[in-house]
């Protein structure tokens, strides 16, 4: 069981790194932790879906490695204007069958009352040709810049989200073991079926 956590955020020593470090110390199987920025360093610029050796090409090795051997996936996820930042949007331009049938947990991140738009946003658009499934539950982490400080909490709302990150990830893991079934069904088709609808 492998679970792979990508930080959303492009910025050098962001918040979202911070919790995305915070979360890889709660996850009780082996995993990664990465920037998007590092695992797809360009943004998708050229003629998108006239080749798909130009997507190919797009996917370094790190990154095809990563998703591929990955169980599920924690995207850390930043609001930026209200939105997902276009290096998290630009995974799910360049890859797809790599996310397919795999749960995924999504946090995002607000310095302020924020946070709701991205996993909006996420939920809404995300999926279709990744085939991506998000769990239910998500974590949206407010005033991200008053919790995660300290090893241990330092008040009501640090220790709040810390147990909501705690308790979704460990679920995140049962959804985890319970979906590698569906991918060893012989079910899934992709190369028959390689967009969603
Ligand atoms: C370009 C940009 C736009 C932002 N827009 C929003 C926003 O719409 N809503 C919000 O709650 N926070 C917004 N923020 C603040 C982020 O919530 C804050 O930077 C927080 O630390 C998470 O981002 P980070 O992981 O990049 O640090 C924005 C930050 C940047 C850099």
């Amino acid at each position: 069981m492998f679970i792979s956590i990508i930080v959303g955020s492009s910025r050098q020593n962001s918040q979202s790194a911070k919790v995305g470090q915070y979360v890889s110390g709660l996850v009780s199987v082996k995993h990664s932790l990465h920037s998007v920025k590092d695992l797809l360093p360009k943004l998708w610029d050229n003629d998108a879906f006239e080749s798909t050796k130009e997507q190919s090409a797009a996917k370094n090795e790190l990154v095809v490695k990563e998703l591929n051997q990955a169980d599920a996936f924690i995207f850390v996820v930043p609001e930026w204007n209200g939105m997902v930042p276009p290096a998290m949007k630009n995974l799910f331009v360049i890859c797809d069958k790599e996310l397919a049938h795999k749960p995924a947990l999504l946090v995002s991140v607000s310095a302020g009352m924020g946070g709701a738009y991205p996993i909006a946003e996420l939920r809404m658009s995300s999926y279709k040709n990744s085939r991506v499934c998000y769990i239910p539950d998500h974590v949206i982490v407010r005033h991200v810049e008053q919790v995660m400080n300290t090893p241990d909490s330092v008040n009501e709302d640090d220790k709040r989200i810390r147990d909501r990150l705690a308790y979704s990830v460990k679920v995140l893991e049962e959804y985890a073991k319970a979906f590698q079934s569906i991918r060893e069904s012989g079910v899934i088709d992709l190369a028959a079926h390689p967009n969603g609808m």
